[in-house]
């Protein structure tokens, strides 16, 4: 087992290495410096597990020799890494693994969680290692020492440590922009360590990758403390709240492309953009759901939260296009938006907008897109006001009743741009298709 260990790791390490032979030395002093521990870990586990029954008190026994082995390698070792926390927080990342083969074995999980734990730390390297030899996860920056892109699985926090201590050694302890994509995360989950480390982030983006779970407070890192960009996408996230995005008040542009799969996997989510809601400027939220044909019906006013705490006062343009938000919006769910220029709603199977929906925002507003959605009717007094403001508002592809909407016939012949090309009625019949700036309404009798 362990010839084939090291057998992967050198390959990795040789094909990471191309081009900087100087590295090459290092990370595998590093491996060889993991694979001994591993051996004495083994070694001893293999004795404690002989004779020691895995309750409560004997977890003492373990820690010893895990510590003496990390601080003998932190004396032995050059690598940044090892005086700093981000060796210990490593080794103790993989909890959840642990947790769970522990759990196989019919063990005791509660005394297991606690975090840092060095009991956790012992079994998981020996866990971790004898999973790199299926791990295809690597990470390359192209040479840029700028964007670094990586892909493939397990994503856990052993596994983003390696790879990107590399690059700290190679670039320096910069600020990365970090892609990670067509990947499958550990248990479908990012879990309170594995953004732990000694790198530091510009910017993250997860896309096309198997995620499931955010555990409480991940990002509250120092990793994460000056990151600027926040983007997921294509991932299959469950549940998001208050405590998920913590720690990441930095952030000016936050994406969001959530896929629901099956008709059960509904998105629940509650104000999860209050953490960034300071700093916030650009915000992209969709939960697709067109593969799994659900209806599940949102309500943004749960995903931007309608207490007076979360005030988005740089938040100018929120694209929210692409859901299904049908009745749900209220005189609240903007009311947060207290500087939004542009506010993107096309797709969102909009079917009636009440009163007084976009009344807290019509001042700031610059651009309102309606497009796409099985709107009748828009009310007048709202159209008065957006005239008022200067408000463009896109309103293509809807059902407009034109005998119905003396007052947006009246608009869109008011109005020259562009937006207002496109917008045909869609009754009566005979005006069906027609552009209504230029219909000749013959409503009477209607
Ligand atoms: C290991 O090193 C840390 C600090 O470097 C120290 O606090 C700890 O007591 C050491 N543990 C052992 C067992 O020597
Ligand atoms: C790497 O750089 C080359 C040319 O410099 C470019 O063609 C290629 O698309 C880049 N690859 C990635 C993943 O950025
Ligand atoms: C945020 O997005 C806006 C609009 O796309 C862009 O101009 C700005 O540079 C982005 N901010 C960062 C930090 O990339
Ligand atoms: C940050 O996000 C915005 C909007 O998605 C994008 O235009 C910009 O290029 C991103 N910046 C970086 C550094 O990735
Ligand atoms: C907003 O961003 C600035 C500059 O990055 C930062 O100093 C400040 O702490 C951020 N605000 C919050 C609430 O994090
Ligand atoms: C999904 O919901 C159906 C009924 O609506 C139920 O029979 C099925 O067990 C659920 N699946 C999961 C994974 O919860
Ligand atoms: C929208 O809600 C109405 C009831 O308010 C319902 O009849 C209709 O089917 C819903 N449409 C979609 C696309 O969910
Ligand atoms: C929103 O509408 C409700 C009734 O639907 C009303 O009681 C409340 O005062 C309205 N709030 C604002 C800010 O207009
Ligand atoms: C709305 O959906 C249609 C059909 O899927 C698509 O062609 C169009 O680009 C979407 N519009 C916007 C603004 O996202
Ligand atoms: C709307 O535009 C007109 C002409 O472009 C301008 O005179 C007026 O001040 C604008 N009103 C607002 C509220 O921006
Ligand atoms: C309007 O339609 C009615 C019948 O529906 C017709 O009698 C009348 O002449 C029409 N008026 C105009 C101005 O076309």
């Amino acid at each position: 087992m362990l010839k084939s260990k090291s057998f992967t790791l050198s390959s990795n390490t040789d094909k990471n290495q191309k081009g900087r032979d100087l590295l090459y030395e290092p990370r595998r002093i590093r491996w060889n410096r993991y694979l001994i521990a591993i051996s004495l870990i083994g070694f001893s586990l293999l004795l404690i597990l002989s004779n020691v029954n895995f309750s409560g008190d004997s977890y003492e026994m373990v820690v010893v020799p895990l510590i003496e082995i990390e601080n003998q390698t932190a004396e032995v070792g050059t690598s940044t890494t090892s005086d700093s926390p981000g060796t210990i927080t490593t080794v103790g990342g993989d909890t959840t693994e642990e947790g769970q083969s522990v759990g196989e074995l019919g063990e005791d999980r509660e005394e297991q969680e606690e975090k840092g734990s060095a009991v956790i730390g012992v079994l998981n390297i020996e866990t971790a290692a004898a999973q790199i030899p299926i791990t295809s996860f690597t990470c390359d920056d192209n040479r840029t020492c700028q964007t670094i892109t990586c892909t493939g699985q397990p994503v856990n926090s052993i596994a983003i440590e390696q790879e990107f201590e590399y690059f700290i050694r190679y670039c320096g302890n910069k600020y990365f922009d970090v892609i990670i994509e067509n990947c499958v995360f550990q248990k479908n989950t990012i879990d309170a360590y594995m953004f732990s480390g000694s790198f530091r982030l510009n910017t993250l983006t997860i896309r096309n990758c198997q995620l499931q779970t955010i555990a409480d407070s991940a990002f509250d890192q120092t990793t994460m403390h000056k990151l600027l960009n926040l983007t997921f996408e294509g991932v299959q996230l469950k549940s998001l709240s208050e405590k998920t995005f913590s720690g990441l008040g930095t952030v000016q542009n936050f994406t969001l492309i959530n896929q629901q799969q099956t008709a059960n996997a509904t998105l629940t989510a509650s104000n999860f953009l209050q953490p960034m809601a300071v700093n916030l400027s650009m915000v992209i939220l969709q939960q697709i759901q067109e593969q799994c044909n659900c209806q599940t019906i949102y309500n943004p006013t749960d995903w931007l939260g309608d207490d007076s705490d979360t005030l988005y006062a740089q938040l100018l343009f929120v694209d929210l296009s692409g859901t299904n938000f049908n009745h749900t919006l209220n005189n609240r769910t903007f009311s947060n938006l207290v500087a939004v220029q542009q506010l993107r709603l096309a797709n969102c199977t909009l079917s009636v907008i009440g009163e007084n929906v976009f009344t807290a925002i019509v001042q700031t507003l610059q651009y309102l897109d309606l497009r796409g959605n099985n709107l009748q009717r828009l009310d007048g007094e709202f159209l008065a006001l957006a005239t008022l403001n200067n408000v463009t508002i896109g309103m293509s592809s809807n059902l407009w009743r034109c005998c119905e909407n003396t007052d947006l016939v009246y608009y869109l012949q008011q109005v020259e741009d562009q937006y207002a090309r496109d917008v045909v009625c869609a009754t009566p019949v005979e005006l069906q298709g027609v552009q209504i700036r230029y219909a000749e309404l013959n409503c009477s009798g209607r």
